[in-house]
């Protein structure tokens, strides 16, 4: 991971103006922050790791939790709410056999929910991989899953 982590610092430039840019490198090399590559970061850049947990925790784009390969997310906003995105989140809780903000053991899938994103007329909408989904059913959702398993 080391060496990887390194890549990325020395193409955004081993300096403190360059940490949300190495952060964001970061996250989308793993999918999260992962604890040792944070170290090194705070070890090149010359910045504090609590200044680092502070930008790590204050963008929403960014998770300190391992997460899995696709991140499929369910709105839960009132106009997808009364359109059945709790039926969603019951079918990829059954597909995925996970919870509501688990991982898969495979590290494959994890599944989060979130509050209005702002395509309300597209309800009950996931977003899957950053990608939109709208008019969802329970059966749709299984559809999805299965391609997605069949692609990896
Ligand atoms: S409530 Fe889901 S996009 Fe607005």
């Amino acid at each position: 991971m080391q060496d990887r982590v390194d890549q990325i610092i020395e193409a955004n430039g081993a300096q403190e103006s360059a940490l949300l840019a190495v952060l964001m490198d970061i996250q989308s090399e793993y999918n999260y922050l992962p604890r040792p590559a944070l170290e090194r970061v705070s070890e090149k850049l010359g910045v504090s790791m609590s200044r680092i947990s502070y930008m790590a925790t204050f963008f929403t784009a960014f998770s300190l939790e391992e997460r899995g390969r696709h991140i499929t997310t369910v709105c839960m906003g009132t106009a997808c709410h009364v359109r059945g995105a709790p039926r969603l989140v019951e079918e990829l809780e059954r597909v995925l056999e996970i919870k509501a903000g688990e991982t898969t053991a495979d590290k494959q899938f994890s599944l989060e929910t979130v509050n209005c994103v702002g395509a309300c007329a597209l309800g009950p909408l996931i977003i899957v991989d950053g990608e939109y989904q709208g008019n969802m059913t329970s059966p749709k959702v299984s559809r999805l899953i299965t391609k997605l398993r069949k692609e990896d």
